[in-house]
């Protein structure tokens, strides 16, 4: 690694859902290079095995390092629960994600100590959330519930389109009916339908988005490791999006989430990894 400070950060999600965190990344750390990867040939992650989550997240980070990465970013909660455990201590670099973030921030908010997780099917039943919520407060209530299909509305930039809230509604309905004063969007993807889940939920339920929580822990980690970016450019342009599939399709959505212009987005055969 020729700078460790200038090098980028590697951040992935399974598609276009990490954008959320790559957004918020750029917003909190302005000065940090970030290299994203989305593996769009192969989401959704939610209904796959953790072995095949973890040999994903390998793959994924192999090809990351390739790029010099100085630090890598689980920007997706399924792979954040299943694999971030198996591929920490396998990579000679730091390896974080978004659930533990995610937790803290909702543990923060409640305050009936009743808190909801929503999240995919793989996330919600690894259990990692209420796991880590309890680690960090064992009095809080945590209700958990899979909503497998917002992610395919979201990929296929749905969100405006009349099924999606009908499919809110059939996801969420239960999670109205408890007394939870704070949600947590557990996958990546759902900060897309934030407004539409807001309007369905109402103003009585704190809705909890990780990226904010994510960005700040990572900055802290480059500043505990001395790798924070003084300002000065790398050899990479500050933001590179590369995708296992449909490059064209995901650029156009990266223009629509991202504050600044996606101008080209990469093709990367993941299996050669
Ligand atoms: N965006 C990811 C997450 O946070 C994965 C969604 C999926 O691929 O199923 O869980």
């Amino acid at each position: 690694m020729k700078n460790r400070n200038t090098a980028p950060v590697g951040v992935f999600d399974s598609g276009v859902g990490g954008l959320t965190v790559v957004r918020e990344i750029a917003r909190q750390l302005p000065d940090e290079n970030i290299i994203y990867f989305g593996d769009t040939a192969r989401v959704p992650y939610g209904s796959k095995s953790q072995n095949t989550i973890i040999r994903f997240s390998e793959q994924i980070i192999r090809f990351l390092k390739t790029k010099h990465v100085k630090a890598i970013v689980i920007a997706c909660n399924t792979a954040s629960a299943l694999a971030l455990d198996a591929v920490r201590d396998e990579f000679d670099i730091p390896v974080m994600g978004v659930v533990i973030p995610g937790a803290r921030a909702a543990v923060e908010a409640t305050r009936n100590r009743k808190i909801g997780v929503v999240g995919t099917d793989a996330t919600v039943q690894s259990g990692m959330y209420t796991k880590v919520i309890h680690e960090m407060a064992s009095d809080v209530t945590v209700i958990e519930k899979a909503c497998p299909l917002f992610v395919p509305l979201v990929e296929e930039g749905f969100k405006e389109h009349v099924v999606t809230r009908e499919v809110i509604e059939y996801y969420l309905e239960s999670m109205r009916n408890t007394d939870i004063d704070a949600m947590i969007l557990g996958c990546t993807h759902y900060p897309l339908l934030r407004s539409k889940i807001r309007d369905y939920l109402g103003e009585k339920i704190q809705i909890v988005n990780p990226a904010y929580e994510t960005a700040m822990d990572l900055k802290e980690l480059l500043r505990e490791q001395n790798m924070e970016n003084g300002g000065a450019t790398s050899e990479h342009s500050r933001y590179s999006f590369y995708v296992s599939d449909a490059a064209e399709k995901f650029r156009k959505f990266a223009n629509t989430v991202m504050p600044f212009d996606v101008p080209t987005t990469n093709v990367v055969n993941i299996e050669e990894y």
